[in-house]
């Protein structure tokens, strides 16, 4: 088939490169001309293990080729499928302008029997108004649009893509489903394809990351809870996720959630439930637990330092989780103005994460391995759990420390281990 993907972020990359690799022909476009620039070079303008890989190969397949703005190429295309950004406005609630402006932009060129796939996170009924702006703008109106949320991870992408629980598809037409099912043929059998209307389907996507985050602020309450009365918290999740009711998987505390999705979606989610009377009181609390813990962090720090004779803090992971390049809502992005405000000087590394922190950090200096931030300093703070953080020589690392104290908010390392190798070691909710 051949596809349009609009949008060159995570989520169009990674669909539009997937979809080739699985044999349609897919034109990748945006309005960035750097970013096209990029990809017509051969780069990718995001880090995603695996992806340049699939850029590369389906170059030379002629699977894949790269567009700069939505232009008459794409008449030729029997599917248009949106991923574009759906950030944060100003009330909280999603910013539409970018899927507005596209539905605008392609009514002009659309062929009669496109099929328009809403990728992008949208909220209910925004289907339904790409279909009126088409309407309004196009010559003809044998075209459908159907909700396809993405439910991909930034960090395991393309896996996610390509081995996904489930696909939700909000359409009633049965020709659509057809054409989506061809779409996915060669990435999923039929069974895992949950069919739904257009509204439940937008819905689907915000419900799901909104109880995803709200299982993480839950399991970090209870490491605080933990803290207190000397519980584990790895047991406490061990022991409710053996319950097939509940599940093992995101019961990992942390500094709190971040990232471009789960706060953006949750807030929009606290928006429509306003805005139809349905108040969303859960998610308001989910909000709020989330931004106290990261304000929360500092301070678990200091305490455990001589603030008179100890200021130098290294810091191991900026991006709000690892494998990313990603530091939106990080909680590194809190965490380190804060411990500058109250005197400490900050050693930062990260495998991948410097580039854009240091646009918005201030002050930080950064370092090219996790040996050289520990350095010198008092105190060494794990907020990333990178992989390659979870293999260094403890006894490097050790030595070139003043104070071996290591605050570890991902609990990578095992606390008697730490002990026995001489580390003062802080970790969450293992009390
Ligand atoms: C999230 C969802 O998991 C995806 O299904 C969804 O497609 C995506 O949002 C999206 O809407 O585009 P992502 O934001 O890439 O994916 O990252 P996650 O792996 O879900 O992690 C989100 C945050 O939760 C991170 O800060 C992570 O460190 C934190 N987390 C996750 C925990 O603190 N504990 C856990 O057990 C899991």
């Amino acid at each position: 088939m051949k596809i349009s993907v609009i949008g060159c972020g995570y989520v169009g990359l990674v669909s539009g490169f997937c979809f080739a690799d699985s044999g349609h022909k897919v034109t990748c476009i945006d309005n960035s001309d750097k970013k096209i620039e990029l990809l017509k070079d051969n780069k990718v303008p995001i880090y995603e293990p695996g992806l340049k890989e699939l850029l590369l190969k389906n170059l030379e397949n002629n699977n894949l080729n790269f567009e700069l703005n939505i232009n008459e190429n794409i008449r030729d295309s029997e599917i248009v499928l949106i991923a574009v950004g759906t950030p944060t406005g100003e009330n909280g609630d999603a910013d539409l302008t970018f899927v507005h402006q596209c539905a605008r932009e392609i009514s002009e060129f659309i062929s009669p029997n496109t099929q328009i796939i809403i990728k992008s996170t949208v909220p209910v009924g925004t289907c339904d108004e790409v279909e009126d702006i088409i309407k309004e703008n196009c010559v003809h109106s044998e075209f459908s649009v159907i909700s396809n949320p993405e439910f991909l991870r930034e960090g395991n992408a393309i896996n996610d893509f390509v081995n996904p629980d489930r696909i939700v598809i909000g359409t009633n037409e049965q020709t659509d489903k057809k054409i989506m099912i061809n779409l996915y043929k060669n990435i999923i059998t039929e069974d895992k394809i949950l069919f739904t209307s257009r509204r439940s389907s937008e819905l689907i996507k915000y419900a799901s990351n909104s109880m995803l985050a709200m299982r993480i602020i839950f399991i970090n309450e209870i490491a605080d809870l933990c803290e207190k009365i000397g519980a584990d918290v790895t047991d406490i999740a061990k022991g409710i996720g053996l319950d097939k009711r509940i599940g093992p998987h995101f019961l990992e505390p942390g500094p709190g959630f971040g990232g471009s999705c789960f706060p953006k979606d949750a807030r929009a989610l606290i928006e429509s439930g306003k805005k139809y009377g349905a108040p969303q009181t859960l998610l308001e609390s989910v909000i709020l637990g989330n931004e106290n813990r990261k304000k929360n962090i500092s301070k678990k720090i200091l305490d455990k330092l001589d603030k008179q004779s100890e200021n130098e803090i290294g810091i191991l992971g900026i991006t709000f989780k690892a494998e990313t390049d990603d530091i939106r809502e990080s909680p590194s992005l809190i965490i380190i103005p804060d411990l500058q405000e109250n005197g400490m000087n900050i050693s930062a590394y990260d495998p991948e994460g410097e580039k854009e922190a240091s646009k918005i950090l201030k002050d930080v200096n950064w370092k090219k391995s996790a040996y050289e931030a520990a350095e010198n300093v008092d105190c060494l703070v794990i907020l990333t759990d990178w992989e390659e953080f979870k293999n260094l020589d403890l006894n490097k690392l050790k030595n070139s420390m003043k104070r071996p104290l290591i605050y570890d908010f991902r609990n990578i390392f095992d606390p008697d281990m730490m002990t026995e190798l001489g580390f003062e070691y802080c970790s969450i909710g293992r009390g």
